[in-house]
């Protein structure tokens, strides 16, 4: 695949979530690993511009993002914010930018991350219960999202290092999706379409969670059942018959 090809790719994926119905507007975003020679100072992803409304966004207009840390990526540039890098093509990248790095440098076995502002786990992100105990293992298919329960991040300011920190302390052990205090949704996969079908997952999950909820609560998959499906969909993801 040429960058230009996975430019276009990153657009058809921030266009499909909110044809999916899991995102509205020009919030969310998307990247995608993309290292642009094997070096360290070429290790880096792409990722959408801010506040452009996708169904605008041009291959140009995708922002690449060096891994590197923040000294060497600020930008000088009075048009941009500070602190904020940009792409030869002058757009700012995503203000979450940083979540979507520190994701990335974090976790190599993941190379696409999308976040959006799907309806049911935003309203469910706003919920002190949810914020203490995340969405419970109610259902088996919250194994998808690599842990037992989807945790939820500490609220913290978008765009900020504080809200990429408390993602990664809500994805620790091996999680690849989680929600977002007062905001929404994060989720993570080994690429595009992968991360958009978890997004897609745990949007789904929070809705069912927050039916059962005015239903009067679920009951809850306790372990040993949960480690059961965790081992199923181990197997299952290497074509193993179950
Ligand atoms: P950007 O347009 O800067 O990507 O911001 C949208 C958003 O969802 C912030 O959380």
């Amino acid at each position: 695949m040429t960058e230009f090809q996975a430019r276009q790719q990153l657009i058809d994926h921030a266009r499909a979530m909110n044809a999916l119905g899991i995102n509205h507007g020009k919030a969310g975003n998307v990247s995608l690993r993309w290292d642009r020679s094997k070096t360290p100072e070429g290790a880096g992803l792409l990722i959408t511009p801010s506040a452009l409304a996708y169904d605008r966004l041009q291959p140009r207009d995708i922002v690449w993002v060096s891994m590197r840390p923040d000294p060497d990526l600020v930008a000088t540039d009075s048009e941009t914010l500070p602190d904020t890098p940009v792409f030869d093509g002058g757009r700012r990248a995503s203000s979450e930018w940083r979540m979507h790095r520190d994701l990335l440098r974090a976790r190599p076995e993941l190379s696409a991350v999308v976040h959006t502002h799907s309806r049911h786990a935003a309203a469910l992100s706003c919920l002190a219960k949810v914020q203490r105990e995340g969405i419970p293992p109610f259902h088996y298919m919250i194994a998808l999202s690599g842990a037992s329960r989807i945790a939820c991040a500490a609220y913290a300011r978008f765009g900020t290092q504080a809200l990429s920190e408390a993602m990664l302390d809500a994805l620790a052990g091996g999680a690849m999706a989680c929600l977002l205090a007062h905001h929404g949704l994060i989720a993570a996969g080994p690429d595009l379409p992968s991360a958009l079908a978890l997004a897609e997952e745990v949007e789904a999950l929070a809705a069912m969670y927050a039916i059962t909820l005015t239903l009067g609560g679920p009951a809850i998959l306790e372990n040993p059942a949960m480690d059961a499906v965790e081992q199923a969909f181990a197997a299952y993801r290497s074509g193993q018959a179950l």
